[in-house]
């Protein structure tokens, strides 16, 4: 019964849906466990690219099961428009392919509309959230007071509960923040189509998951985010508000303590990062867009849910080792080596100092990383275009040199690097 979990490593966008695409080749089932469409997750096969936002990433190849787990947030609209772009490409959505837990919670526009004018309300101190309503939506799971995909299957109850959900919202947008109120009816009737759709999709998917695990089936785990962005062990408060580290893959599927064969994180060869918050081997001017290149190239460093320009930077590795502890991480998969072709020199964060001392490892975590600056060790690059390599032969002995210092520091295996977005574009150590 193998279970192998994905997960980002860094602070989300790390290519995790084109490993997940990877190693769904030989997975029965392909779950997501956490957040909701902030992510997006591109595939590219061939001519093809997805971008994947709710719909787990394993869909594109035609055999494995796509599961949403109770640790979902889910925006139905975003779904049942992914659903039909994926139709468009090809690719079966049927309910025998893709299963909804009852237990996901639903997104609202009024959640949607609370994230907006709470960032507003948040001033300088704005998180940067991606404004697709998560926040909101996990605070009403967490005050108990959210709607859960099972409300969807009782058409009597459904329309007055998103009524009163909406009319509560509305009293905290206009009175707390001024903000103009929506239309509960409206939305009512919206939702109540929605339901009817995805109806036959929801239902028990831990019990399906379970039975799928008895039967010998090998289940993929796909995290959304990344590590660094989890609300307990991320750069709190510049978080998401789910637990996107591994662990949350168990308790976001509804699957109970068990083993699992691989815990894979995956990791960019530099460092982004998408909104505000701590960054402390960020780079700006001429590195920085060699970095993240200048948006000519589909996989140059812009949001693929909101388009804006990612903030680059050098491979931190104290964040890197804080990542590996988290989640327990068996293996490292590293992407993007092809980005970091013709850079004459190869940075990478080994420890941070303060006023006081240097430190292999945070004292308190990565909330606060004000008193730190990085302690950088100096590789060097190389010229050659690693795009056509696909075994570690072909890689110069400079990147076999930074991928064995990649490991030296993260204590972990480098098990697979990519050197292009195609899922080709891959070799495995
Ligand atoms: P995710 O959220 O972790 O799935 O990552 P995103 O899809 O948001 O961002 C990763 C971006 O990098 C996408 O545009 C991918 O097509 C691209 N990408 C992934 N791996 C590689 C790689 O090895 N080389 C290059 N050049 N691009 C890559
Ligand atoms: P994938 O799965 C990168 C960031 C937002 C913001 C913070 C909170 O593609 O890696 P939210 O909308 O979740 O309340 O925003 O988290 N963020 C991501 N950054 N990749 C993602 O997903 C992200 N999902 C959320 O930019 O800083
Ligand atoms: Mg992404």
């Amino acid at each position: 019964m193998p279970i192998q979990i994905i997960v980002g490593a860094q602070w989300g966008d790390e290519g995790k849906g084109r490993i997940v695409d990877w190693f769904a080749a030989r997975a029965d089932l392909v779950a997501r466990y956490n957040g909701g469409d902030n992510a997006g997750h591109t595939v590219t096969v061939g001519q093809k690219t997805f971008k994947l936002h709710v719909v787990p990433s394993g869909i594109i190849h035609p055999a494995p099961v796509a599961v949403m787990g109770n640790g979902m947030v889910v925006n139905p609209a975003t779904l049942l428009s992914e659903m039909e772009t994926l139709r468009k490409m090809g690719i079966d959505v049927s309910p025998r392919r893709m299963r909804l837990s009852h237990a996901a919670h639903l997104i609202t526009p009024a959640h949607r509309a609370l994230d907006a004018a709470q960032e507003r309300a948040r001033g300088k101190g704005q998180i940067g959230t991606t404004g697709r309503g998560i926040g909101p939506a996990y605070t009403d799971k967490s005050s108990r007071s959210g709607l859960r995909l099972q409300d969807m299957l009782d058409p009597n109850t459904f329309a007055d509960k998103i009524e009163t959900h909406v009319a509560d919202v509305n009293h905290t947008l206009q009175a707390l923040y001024g903000a103009a109120p929506l239309d509960p009816k409206e939305v009512a009737s919206q939702y109540c189509d929605y339901a009817r759709v995805l109806a036959p999709y929801i239902g028990d998917v831990s019990r399906l998951l379970a039975q799928a695990l008895a039967d010998g089936k090998t289940l993929l785990a796909e995290g959304a985010q990344g590590t660094l962005l989890d609300l307990d062990h991320g750069t709190y408060p510049f978080v998401t508000s789910s637990t996107s580290t591994a662990p949350g893959a168990l308790v976001g599927l509804g699957l109970g303590i068990q083993p699992v064969e691989r815990v894979i994180g995956v990791t960019k060869s530099f460092q982004t990062r998408v909104g505000s918050g701590p960054f402390p081997t960020e780079v700006f001017g001429d590195t920085a867009e060699r970095l993240r290149g200048t948006g000519s190239n589909p996989w140059d460093e812009f949001g693929t849910t909101t388009g804006r320009p990612r903030r680059v930077g050098w491979l931190d590795g104290v964040l890197l080792r804080y990542s590996v502890r988290i989640n327990g991480l068996s293996e490292l998969v590293l992407t993007k080596l092809d980005v970091l072709s013709g850079l004459p020199v190869i940075r990478v964060c080994t420890a941070y100092r303060d006023s006081a001392d240097t430190h292999a490892d945070l004292p308190l975590g990565p909330a606060d990383l004000s008193p730190f600056t990085p302690v950088y060790e100096d590789l060097s690059g190389w010229d050659q275009d690693l795009s056509q390599a696909r075994t570690a032969g072909d890689l110069p002995e400079a990147a076999r040199e930074f991928l064995r210092k990649v490991e030296e520091i993260a204590g972990v295996p480098v098990k697979m690097v990519s050197v292009g977005p195609e899922r080709e574009q891959t070799v495995v150590l």
